[in-house]
């Protein structure tokens, strides 16, 4: 990818620019942008009634834009399994009525909290999870069904640190976060994958830049979007496809722990 990139980086595809130098509007970027998102699509096999946000802000930015938009200042159902969900559950308290139903803060995180045990409550707006906790090495191979444990809240994962390692199931998540710059490309672009029936519920001071609502009725252009981290993106994901898509990349990884 970098040496493409490095190929590239003049003259992109014979336009005379290089992808820094385009207009995010223009037809050239927006080729670049529709490719990465329709690649991405495919590679993690994303419903059509799930949006895919190219945001900025990181994980943590996340940890704030996720109750601005889904709780409404209600109830929020937090796992701790780590630093990171740690940090989310801190974060979301300045929004909404935050719980911990479950942590392993007891064993120092390093067992993961079984989901029959998580006191998940009755009108929760939704249920956050650190999908891979990467401080602390705890890593969610299955997740959980919320359905089965008779909760009809969303599950959100922050799985910024094993995104595309492994399919995702979208029948039990409602909206998957991730900062690009462990798995994907550069950092500055977050990535968002979120239900359709979750966007337009943004509390009223959450910025506009920030309503997931806006940036997908936008194609997330409703800002300036990070155009080259989007362009070397898109490059992984093509090269992700050719190696096999996120179904090798889970075959090589278990190869590679035995
Ligand atoms: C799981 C997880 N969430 C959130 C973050 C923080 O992300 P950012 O630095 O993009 O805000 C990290 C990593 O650095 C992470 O590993």
């Amino acid at each position: 990818v970098l040496q493409q990139a490095a190929a590239e980086m003049l003259d992109w595809h014979g336009s005379g620019m290089g992808v820094m130098e385009m207009s995010h509007r223009g037809k050239e970027f927006i080729s670049i942008a529709e490719a990465a998102e329709a690649d991405l699509r495919a590679l993690l096999a994303v419903p059509a009634n799930f949006r895919i946000l190219f945001m900025q802000g990181g994980g943590l930015a996340e940890n704030a834009i996720v109750p601005l938009n889904l709780s409404r200042g209600g109830q929020v159902d937090v796992v701790i399994s780590g630093a990171w969900s740690q940090k989310s559950a801190k974060e979301a308290q300045r929004y909404a009525d935050v719980a911990v139903i479950a942590s392993n803060e007891a064993d120092g995180h390093t067992s993961l909290p079984a989901p029959a045990s998580w006191r998940l409550r009755t009108g929760s707006r939704y249920v956050h999870l650190c999908s891979n906790e990467t401080i602390h090495g705890v890593e969610y191979a299955q997740l959980p069904d919320l359905a089965a444990l008779g909760c009809d809240a969303p599950l959100v994962i922050d799985c910024s640190s094993h995104i595309l390692s492994r399919p995702i199931d979208w029948a039990k998540v409602g909206l998957a976060f991730a900062g690009a710059q462990k798995n994907i490309g550069p950092a500055g672009l977050t990535l968002v994958i979120v239900r359709d029936d979750l966007l337009g519920h943004a509390m009223p001071h959450c910025p506009s830049a920030f309503d997931y609502k806006t940036v997908a009725d936008n194609a997330s252009m409703f800002n300036t979007p990070p155009t080259y981290a989007i362009y070397i993106a898109g490059l992984v994901f093509q090269w992700l496809k050719a190696q096999g898509g996120v179904v090798a990349m889970e075959a090589r990884n278990i190869a590679k722990a035995e």
